[in-house]
């Protein structure tokens, strides 16, 4: 028997997509024992409901082996003898075991329908949990899409082992099992003579797991790529709509589309022809029992009965063969699966908070970098050896060439991501010695690209301390100079922001941002300021809810505006990831440096601008 698998020779090249979010599958071993034993643990709470499943399970395994049983005692022991009572008997009896199938099968798809989705659940809940602790760098270089596939695909597979395959498993082996000992103990020779086909099936069976196991992971990788590559275009699809890209992109979507086809009908293409094989095997065998069961009977050696009892056994002795083999291939989806979940659940959070890390006390405002170098992922550095001191209340503005290091800088006063080498220092507490929490409970951010989220215009004000009253979210926007182009939107406060807050023009978001930022009233302020992407009206808007803003606190600014570099008690001037020059606005103009340079490259421009 040979399969043909898409994968190999089909011509049908993986696509770059593919590689990009499709190559990290795990080589999918039947069965990992570590993998088992961490996902069982979530059965544990519900271990009772799980025994009642499996004891409905092995009645109901029990009661679907007494039905070819009766049929033989009805024949032999009561239609051949004419005995009208014991018919009825064994009729009601029949119908009993029929209810009762019915009613165990019922039972136990309830009780494993109701574990499951609570296991379910919980994993989801845990996954999501890790994967707001881990830190940004996780995400930075892990693919959005994929790693939805993993909270969802992945931990459904693991679910349909856990719940549904765990008892399949134990009933179809009691099933088969119960089959072949009730065979051999009504007619041992019948018995032998129907299990001669028994070969064929394990060599069928056999062929079938070890061509399924490459087919259905070559299905999983590229689903994983066919989400991958979605995710990716649809937040594209303003860049591919702006360069027309739509054929190239809906070409390429097409060819993901198409690889994951062609993967999942050659995988079925083996079902196709393994199910229908076990079937043929099974018609087989009645065959056998027949023929040979019908000589032994005309020989007066069996009775009809047991050859009937046999021929209903055989029916059933197949089913549970072909759903074990089925079974295979649901565990090694959910081994890779399992693997999956577990590189994420098992990658340690890289900010972590110290076991005896304590609480910040309220912050003064005296934010330290002390010989601070830092790289993203282990390779380059971005930051050299900084030294910078801000004193409570002081606000300083870092200026610097694009891809200076600015950025990275205030990730690390916020404390995204650990410094490489140095310290930094907030009221001469090392950021290390504190809980996160209680750090950033103290500190405001003002993104460089302003993220709102789905919810109303107050929520994502309110985004830091949700129970604020609307008073106050007001007295917030008021601040924030938000305020009158809020009341403005068709529903005030109210007006739902779609995803991304793209119903809202960048500086509007931006004033929601800074809005949210006071409400929070932060000790220290950080705000990356977004690159001149507002009016002139709005730039003096935020100019203004800025100054009120940052009255009376620490705040690193980093600035493209002049208003802002102006009056900053400092400016500190980033090149290369080195704090090169520092001074007030005068002072370095004087210097005749990079601050002059950028000065007139830069700010002139946005001052001619404004001054228009
Ligand atoms: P920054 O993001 O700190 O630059 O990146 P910046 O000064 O704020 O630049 P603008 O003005 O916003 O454009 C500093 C360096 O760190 C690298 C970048 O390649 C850049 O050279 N970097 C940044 C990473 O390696 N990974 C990141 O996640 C971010
Ligand atoms: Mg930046």
């Amino acid at each position: 028997m040979t399969f043909s698998i898409g994968a190999t020779g089909s011509g049908m090249g993986p696509g770059h997509a593919l590689e990009r979010f499709g190559s990290d599958e795990v080589e999918g071993r039947a069965f990992n024992a570590h993998v088992v034993v961490r996902f069982l643990a979530y059965l544990r709470p519900h271990w009772q409901r799980m025994a009642a499943a499996f004891l409905l399970t092995i009645i109901g395994a029990a009661l679907a082996l007494a039905s070819p049983y009766l049929l033989k005692v009805a024949i032999d022991g009561y239609i051949t003898g004419g005995d009208a009572a014991g018919l009825t008997r064994i009729a009601l009896l029949m119908a009993g075991t029929f209810v009762g199938v019915y009613l165990t099968s019922a039972g136990q798809q309830y009780l494993l329908a109701w574990v499951g989705q609570r296991v379910l659940t919980t994993l989801r809940a845990h996954l999501f949990r890790h994967l707001q602790i881990l830190p940004l760098g996780y995400h930075d270089t892990h693919i959005v899409g994929v790693t939805i596939s993993r909270v969802i695909n992945d931990v459904s597979v693991i679910n349909d082992l856990l719940s549904q395959g765990l008892v399949t498993l134990i009933s179809d082996t009691l099933v088969l099992g119960g089959i072949i000992v009730v065979m051999l103990s009504m007619s041992p020779r019948l018995a032998l003579v129907t299990f001669s086909v028994l070969p064929l099936m394990l060599l069928a069976t056999f062929l079938f797991a070890r061509q399924a196991r490459v087919a259905f992971r070559q299905t999983r990788s590229r689903i994983a790529a066919v989400v991958g590559d979605l995710a990716e275009d649809i937040s594209g699809m303003r860049v591919i709509q702006a360069f027309a890209q739509e054929g190239a992109t809906q070409e390429r979507f097409d060819k993901v589309n198409r690889a994951n086809r062609d993967a999942y009908i050659a995988a079925m293409s083996l079902s196709f022809v393994f199910l229908p094989s076990v079937e043929f095997l099974g018609m087989l065998a009645t065959g056998v029992v027949l023929w040979f069961g019908g000589l032994t009977v005309a020989r007066g050696e069996l009775t009809l009965g047991v050859v009937v009892a046999f021929l209903a056994y055989v029916t059933r002795f197949f089913q549970p063969i072909q759903e074990l083999s089925q079974l295979y291939t649901t565990l090694q989806a959910a081994m890779a699966g399992g693997e999956r979940v577990l590189g994420i659940l098992d990658t340690a959070p890289e900010v972590k908070d110290k076991p005896a890390a304590g609480e910040m006390p309220p912050i003064a405002g005296k934010v330290e970098l002390r010989h601070v170098s830092f790289s993203y992922r282990g390779d380059t550095r971005v930051l050299h050896d900084v030294n910078l001191v801000i004193e409570p209340g002081q606000t300083v503005a870092l200026v610097g060439p694009t891809g200076a290091g600015k950025t990275s800088i205030a990730n690390l006063i916020a404390r995204f991501y650990e410094v490489t080498e140095g310290a930094v220092l907030i009221d001469n507490v090392d950021v290390h010695d504190v809980t996160q929490r209680s750090l950033r409970r103290q500190m405001g951010l003002v993104p460089q690209d302003p993220f709102l989220f789905s919810g109303t215009v107050a929520d994502n004000i309110r985004f830091g301390r949700p129970d604020t009253p609307i008073a106050e979210v007001e007295e917030a926007a008021r601040l924030a100079n938000s305020h009158d182009f809020i009341t403005a939107l068709p529903d005030g406060y109210n007006t739902e922001i779609l995803e991304g807050g793209v119903n809202l023009s960048i500086g509007q978001r931006q004033l929601i941002c800074i809005a949210r930022a006071v409400l929070a009233d932060p000790r220290i302020l950080i705000l990356d300021e977004a690159t001149s992407s507002v009016d002139t009206m709005t730039e003096a808007l935020i100019q203004d809810a800025l100054r009120r803003l940052l009255a009376g606190r620490t705040a690193i600014v980093i600035a493209h505006r002049l208003s802002t570099v102006r009056n900053a008690d400092a400016i500190c001037v980033v090149n290369g990831g080195r704090i090169v020059e520092r001074g007030r606005h005068e002072e370095l103009l004087a210097r005749d440096g990079l601050y002059r340079e950028l000065y007139e490259r830069q700010f002139v421009d946005i001052k001619t601008e404004v001054n228009n």
